[in-house]
């Protein structure tokens, strides 16, 4: 917060809620869902841009719990956030499993900047690139570009293991009918044996598609959402191409969300050392409230990380000193030998903290 603003710090950190029922729940696919809410007399506040996001405040088994997720449908119409479930006893699982039709649950504005207004002054192609859940933002951007203006294109790729992981299939399917949409599925466990449709993501690849698909003489912007190595694969081969696009990646660093204070752990900040070769950086008050990674997030930082579900092990680092407690029902499995953490699931519990990545 900056220093002169007239809100208290628990203002500042607490934005209003507003309780919003849930109005329907339908599969997307095996381990996702769409779920449509209804603020009543708040419909107005929840109308968003593209790529924006909603924080929901839930009530988990044994605490207060924040988790934000991106906005899918047209603006002014009912909000409705795509959750897959990535972990267990985690918010995606409560989407999941638990939330109903009827219940009422406490949800924050939209918030985000991910798309320039700019973008719609004037006809455009926007290539979008997306990775499993990663999805959502980019659906919200390929629906609003093709209803704000007659004369954008789109070209979307979408990265998934399997067919059945694809979110969106069916709508994305009723999308491509418009001449103004090409989309493009890339799986990874062989696709549907055409040459483009298989295989992982590199840069090399992406700077093929660029020149295979997707001419359209129009000035291009590119949009990336996706775990931070597909994004990286990605950044790499349109900076590969010959062609310059600019373009913005999907990421919580840059939303401007923040969460209010979970339970019990009002006011409290650690320093937070994080040694990552080269010059240690400094966190000075990390909110004990955020796991170790959102807290560098929220500084700004590039840490690295994947799946921020306690999955991929990307995010290990060795906890040099310090105490950390960890989310409640951490899955994926591996046990991690001692003294060592991951940042996405632990946050910090002790007035100083190190972490040391390998
Ligand atoms: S980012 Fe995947 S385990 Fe932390």
């Amino acid at each position: 917060m900056s220093a002169g603003s007239s809100s208290s710090p628990r203002e500042a950190l607490s934005p209003k809620t507003h309780p919003c029922r849930v109005q329907d729940v339908r599969r997307l696919t095996q381990d996702s869902v769409l779920v449509t809410l209804d603020p009543a007399g708040a419909l107005e506040t929840f109308r968003h841009k593209p790529g924006q996001r909603i924080t929901f405040c839930l009530d988990l088994q044994d605490r207060t719990c924040f988790r934000s997720y991106n906005l899918v449908n047209h603006s002014g119409g009912l909000p409705q956030v795509a959750v897959k479930k990535v972990t267990r006893g985690g918010a995606a699982e409560h989407f999941n499993d638990i939330v109903r039709i009827g219940d009422v649950l406490n949800v924050m504005p939209p918030e985000g900047t991910l798309y320039p207004d700019s973008i719609d002054l004037k006809s455009h192609h926007l290539i979008l690139f997306a990775a499993g859940s990663g999805i959502t933002p980019v659906y919200s951007i390929a629906r609003h570009a093709l209803r704000a203006r007659p004369d954008h294109h789109v070209t979307l790729f979408y990265a998934n293991s399997s067919t059945r992981d694809i979110m969106f299939a069916k709508e994305l399917e009723e999308l491509a009918h418009s001449s103004r949409l090409e989309v493009y599925h890339i799986l990874g466990d062989g696709g549907t044996g055409e040459d483009a449709s298989s295989g992982r993501i590199d840069g090399h690849r992406v700077a093929k598609l660029m020149d295979q698909y997707g001419k359209v003489d129009l000035p291009e912007y590119a949009f990336i959402s996706g775990p931070s190595g597909f994004m990286n694969a990605v950044e790499s081969g349109l900076i590969e191409t010959s062609r310059s696009i600019p373009y913005r990646r999907y990421s919580f660093a840059n939303q401007p969300y923040v969460h209010p204070r979970d339970v019990g752990v009002d006011q409290l900040t650690s320093r937070l050392h994080i040694h990552s070769g080269g010059e240690p950086r400094l966190i000075k008050d990390a909110p004990r409230h955020l796991t170790i990674l959102e807290a560098a997030d929220q500084a700004g930082l590039d840490m690295p990380a994947d799946c921020r579900s306690g999955i991929c092990h990307r995010c290990k680092a060795k906890l040099v000193q310090g105490r950390t407690v960890s989310k409640p029902a951490r899955a994926g499995g591996k046990i991690l030998d001692k003294g060592w953490i991951l940042c996405c699931q632990e946050r910090p519990a002790s007035p100083r903290i190190d972490v040391e990545f390998p």
